[in-house]
């Protein structure tokens, strides 16, 4: 059975002027350890259905239809305090721009330790020593030190793998990465995803990759959905999206991939013998 199954997805935004359909009739399976990619343009509702997994949409939408089945559960009629428990245990997110999302006050040792003394009731030491291990497994040279930093000592890379650390640390069975490296250039950007996919395969988790970026869904993810202007449009494997493009507008994502983009995870159609 799929970790998560969403059915029939549909999610407005009331606005100032009007109406807002950001989601339609969305649809999708996702597997036990599987890597899925949704790729789409600015505005096509991604962050959208990201979010309603996990339940943290904004005050002003509304699911007008939908299910959405996590683990046996449907997850849009928990009640808020069973969906407490979930998030950041099951389902964790990482955002863009990680300096938002960790709090500014705290060291991060402080942020990372709170987590398994939360959800574990672990002591001090354990807590110390787990944060400690998932920093380094991050590729932060001097762990120690890093627990003793503060966020804005951190760059925009060592700040995107605490994120990462702190989404990974209870191993959740599925990570929701929305855009986790498009606030970082391009170099520090590979690195960020190598060490994520790592990292993923060895805790487990399943994942849902948002970008708008189609070559980088080619290289980290197993299978990618195409949205556009809040429909699912395209559903298919890496291999079938680029090769057999159903639509018009996968096609037109597909061209505008500066061809080094893709690093030798695709091999030109000549080359392909299956
Ligand atoms: N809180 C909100 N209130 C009103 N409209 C919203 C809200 N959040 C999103 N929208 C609208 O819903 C649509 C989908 O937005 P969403 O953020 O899901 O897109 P996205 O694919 O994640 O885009 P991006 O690539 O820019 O992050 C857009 O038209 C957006 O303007
Ligand atoms: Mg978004």
């Amino acid at each position: 059975m799929a970790l998560l199954r969403v059915e029939d997805l549909t999610i407005d935004f009331r606005t100032l002027r009007g109406i807002v359909h950001a989601v339609k009739h969305v649809g999708f399976e996702l597997d036990r350890g599987e890597i899925l990619a949704i790729v789409g343009e600015t505005g096509s509702g991604k962050t959208t259905v990201g979010l309603s997994i996990i339940r943290l949409l904004a005050p002003n939408a509304r699911v007008v239809s939908g299910r959405i089945w996590f683990d046996g559960r449907e997850l849009l009629e928990l009640p808020e305090e069973e969906m407490r428990r979930i998030r950041g245990r099951e389902i964790s997110i990482i955002f863009q721009e990680p300096r938002v999302s960790l709090n500014p006050v705290l060291t991060v040792g402080e942020q990372l330790m709170e987590i398994p003394r939360e959800h574990m009731g672990v002591s001090k030491q354990e807590a110390y020593q787990m944060a400690r291990e998932m920093l380094r497994k991050t590729g932060m040279g001097d762990p120690d030190r890093v627990m003793r930093s503060y966020p804005h000592e951190l760059s925009g890379g060592m700040a995107q793998r605490v994120m990462i650390a702190m989404a990974l640390m209870l191993r959740p069975k599925l990570l929701i990465a929305d855009e986790p490296t498009s606030a970082l250039d391009v170099t520090v950007q590979a690195q960020v995803m190598e060490l994520m996919k790592q990292l993923v395969r060895e805790v487990g988790s399943s994942v849902i990759f948002i970008t708008h970026d189609l070559a980088l869904a080619a290289e980290f993810a197993d299978r990618v959905l195409v949205m556009y202007l809040g429909e699912v449009v395209e559903q298919a494997s890496i291999y079938d999206v680029f090769y057999r493009p159903q639509h018009r507008y996968t096609r037109a994502l597909i061209q505008a991939i500066p061809r080094i983009g893709f690093r030798g995870r695709l091999k030109p159609l000549e080359e392909i013998d299956w």
